[in-house]
């Protein structure tokens, strides 16, 4: 098939090489003319395990000219919805994309699916996404299609996800549309749930939701278990085995970030008071996550005075496997240990460059240079973490890395 694929970051561009390999057609439109030049080069401008080989396997046209469309079958759109303070989405991507679709559909004769792509709360696509397409004077269902289907992808196994999903979900304004997309995706092998445009939308924020719920409660868990003297990962096996619980998502520590989880949960809070709802437990799983990341700093500051400390930090990346650091809770670990007035020095095998346009005041070292700190905080798991000589050292884990347990100072946030 013909397909354009409007924002090419992580979703977009993961899609679009993923497509090409496939066989189709496949043209990106980027607004980024950096993203567009490094494509065009074929060097990704994001980390991502297998990305550069591939990209460098397929045929994939990348520019920012939305006249790609006039030929394309299907235009995904892949483009960001970052949140408000108080978790609303911001629209400006979104409603700019739907627009620029538009002026294109105005002079284009044949029939082409729109499929949302981008995570939006329930009934955007059909409020906001629809009438801004129609704008073009022509008609949903007739003229043009339109479906909703989430991306469910994990960082840093996103192409292996892409290509292997648990399950796709295609929701469509038309069945003609849902056709197109089921023949697209007719050689993946995954169960096909057809819904709603609305209750597309929501599978994927009570996905995300559930999943940002099962890390606080182990974390909640967790944090009561350390006041008990009890290990909180031995309780996590003992439940996992349940096969009504599941091992996955057990792992207690600093909690969850990402540009997924946390936005996430506060696009359905904002959404859910909207509709006059308070949504009690998804509150309280945003309270808890922003708090255990201060708690780590909390647990440091037993051991060691902070003001004028050296403070090595272990992992930037808001989880192994990827270079970014949106929403990472090595954010909030630095930022407060910077306001006591201790100086950093850090290390991520990938996400370094991306941490030090937020903290250039950080020391940007090598893992063993972290380890000649006061102290040491682990953020994030990389398994590199687990090969290096703790000895003689404080350190504060907040991703349980067993070989850091031979340090000579310890401590566990929830162990
Ligand atoms: N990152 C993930 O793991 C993931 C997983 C599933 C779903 N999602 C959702 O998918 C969407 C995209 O996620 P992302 O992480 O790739 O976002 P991102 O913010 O990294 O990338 C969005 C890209 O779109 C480009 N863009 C913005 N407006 C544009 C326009 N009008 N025309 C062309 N390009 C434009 C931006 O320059 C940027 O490169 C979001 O809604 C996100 O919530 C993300």
């Amino acid at each position: 098939m013909i397909i354009s694929i409007i924002g090419a970051s992580y979703v977009g561009l993961i899609i679009g090489v993923c497509l090409a390999k496939a066989g189709n057609e496949v043209a990106l439109i980027e607004l980024d003319l950096q993203k567009v030049d490094a494509i065009n080069s074929k060097r990704s401008s994001i980390y991502e395990e297998g990305l550069d080989e591939l990209l460098n396997k397929v045929r994939i046209k990348v520019n920012s000219d939305y006249k790609e469309i006039e030929n394309s079958e299907v235009v995904f759109v892949c483009v960001g919805t970052p949140s408000n303070e108080d978790g609303s989405i911001v629209l400006e991507q979104i409603e700019n994309a739907a627009e620029q679709i538009s002026k294109v559909l105005e002079r284009k004769d044949e029939y082409c699916v729109v499929v949302v792509k981008s995570t939006v709360p329930p009934g955007t696509t059909e409020d906001i996404i629809i009438p801004l397409l129609q704008k073009s004077g022509k008609k949903v269902g007739e003229d043009f299609g339109v479906c909703v289907s989430p991306e469910f992808l994990r960082e840093g196994k996103a192409i292996y996800d892409f290509m292997h999903p648990d399950r796709i979900v295609i929701a469509g304004y038309d069945q003609r549309s849902i056709d197109v997309l089921v023949t697209l995706y007719g050689d993946f092998n995954a169960p096909i749930l057809q819904t709603s445009l609305k209750t597309a939308e929501m599978i994927k924020l009570a996905s995300n939701t559930f999943l940002a719920t099962k890390i606080s409660f182990i974390n909640e868990i967790g944090n009561i278990c350390k006041q008990l003297g009890i290990d909180t990962y031995e309780v996590a096996r003992g439940m996992g085995f349940d096969g009504r619980i599941g091992s996955k998502f057990l792992n207690a520590g600093i909690g969850f970030g990402g540009s997924c989880l946390p936005k996430d949960l506060g696009m359905l809070i904002a959404r859910a008071r909207k509709a006059d709802y308070e949504p009690g437990i998804l509150v309280e799983v945003s309270k808890l996550n922003e708090k255990q990341a201060l708690k780590l700093v909390e647990l440091l500051k037993k051991h060691v005075v902070l003001k004028g400390a050296t403070i090595g930090i272990l992992g930037l990346a808001f989880k192994p496997g990827t270079d970014d650091v949106r929403d990472s809770r090595a954010i909030t670990v630095v930022q407060n240990l910077l306001q006591e007035g201790a100086m950093v020095k850090a290390y991520d095998p990938l996400a370094g460059e991306n941490f030090k346009k937020l903290f250039p005041q950080v020391e940007y070292v090598n893992k063993e240079e972290v380890l000649n700190s006061d102290a040491i905080l682990i953020v994030t798991e990389w398994e590199e973490f687990n090969h290096l000589d703790y000895h003689g050292k404080k350190v504060i884990d907040g991703r349980r890395i067993l070989k850091a347990r031979e340090a000579s100072v310890y401590e566990g946030i929830c162990w």
